[in-house]
């Protein structure tokens, strides 16, 4: 038994160091430890030996067969591994290059400011309305009681078209557009771009505006100052301050400038607020009689407010940008800030 032992594992060697494919390895694995293998066979012909040699012989097949599986074994990893590289080597990748970066989109920070005002009033119950750009003269001045050749036209330096056309100065325009078309009452917001012959650091010749308005029949200024309130907190912290400074605007009465207590300085003065403390943010008032009369409203039947706000000056604020141009610049380096 021991001398056909030493045979077969002689054999399984030299046949093994010759095996050059992972078939003639998984071959010669058969034929030796194979379910019908010659250590198979061996192990089968066990029961012909004396019972005190068995013991003995078994131990000594099964040590045989551990060695020539072993081998076949560190072979066929052998060929996994060449096999492996193999296909590494033709689907080569470099993975050193580097990769094309999609720098993803951002929304400009006027229009985050300009969702946020949305959302706020949303949740208040507004609705919102858009009004053209290219404006007749009719709805952004002669409808709103600013008589023609009337001076409170030079508080806002217009781009005309030709004819009746002009860019609109201000979102008020939509008021009597909506008002025309609907009956009381209702809560307006109308956010949108508007045009003047303005340009400095806190001026452009293009910016945006939101409008809101509400008509019912018994507004009050407590509605409009709650609103603004609320409002104005929900954009600049609760501990924000409000002030109301009467004002004139030709379609309101009374009219009023609203300011914040200053957001960097939080009151107290500096250069932003050119020391007062306070910030202008927005112009509102109680609907102006002659608006609804433009409107076919009975002036005796209807109250409402109305306010106007730049969303640039929010967004300086806000963000606290001292340039109003840079918003409009399109500096990457400037806008991935936000
Ligand atoms: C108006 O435009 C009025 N229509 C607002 C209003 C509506 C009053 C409803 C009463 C009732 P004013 O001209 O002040 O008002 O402009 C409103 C805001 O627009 C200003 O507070 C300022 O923040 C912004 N603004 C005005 N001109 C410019 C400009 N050239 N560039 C950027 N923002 C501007």
């Amino acid at each position: 038994m021991i001398e056909r032992l030493e045979s077969l594992l002689k054999d399984a060697r030299e046949e093994l160091a010759k095996a050059s494919t992972k078939d003639l390895v998984l071959q010669a694995k058969g034929k030796y430890v194979g379910r019908k293998g010659e250590v198979a066979s061996l192990l089968k012909d066990l029961g012909a030996l004396p019972p005190e040699e068995r013991k003995s012989a078994g131990e000594a097949i099964n040590k045989v067969k551990t060695l020539i599986e072993s081998e076949i074994e560190r072979l066929l990893s052998g060929f996994l591994e060449s096999e492996k590289e193999g296909k590494l080597r033709k689907e080569r990748l470099d993975i050193t290059l580097p990769g094309r970066f999609v720098r993803p989109g951002k929304r400009h920070p006027v229009t985050q400011v300009m969702d946020e005002i949305e959302d706020i009033f949303l949740g208040l119950g507004f609705d919102i309305a858009e009004g053209p750009e290219v404006e007749l003269d009719y709805y952004n001045f002669e409808a709103l009681n600013f008589p023609p050749d009337h001076p409170a036209r030079d508080m806002q330096d217009t781009f005309f078209v030709g004819g009746d056309l002009l860019l609109r100065t201000h979102t008020s325009s939509v008021q009597p557009r909506v008002m025309e078309k609907k009956a009381p009452p209702f809560r307006i917001i109308a956010p949108g771009t508007v045009y003047r012959r303005d340009s400095d650091i806190t001026h452009s010749p293009m910016f945006h505006q939101v409008e809101g308005f509400m008509v019912d029949s018994k507004i009050t200024f407590s509605d409009l100052k709650g609103t603004l309130t609320h409002f104005l907190r929900s954009l600049f912290g609760s501990r924000t301050a409000i002030r109301f400074r009467p004002s004139f605007f030709p379609f309101t009465e009374p009219s009023a400038e609203v300011d914040i207590s200053c957001v960097i300085c939080k009151g107290t003065g500096c250069r932003v607020c050119k020391g007062s403390g306070w910030l202008e943010i927005l112009g509102a008032g109680m609907i102006h009689p002659n608006v609804f009369r433009a409107v076919k409203y009975d002036p005796e039947a209807c109250t409402g407010f109305a306010f106007g706000l730049g969303v640039e000056r929010i967004a300086m604020l806000k963000f606290g940008i001292d340039d109003l141009r840079l918003l409009f610049e399109n500096d990457l380096r400037f806008l991935q800030q936000f």
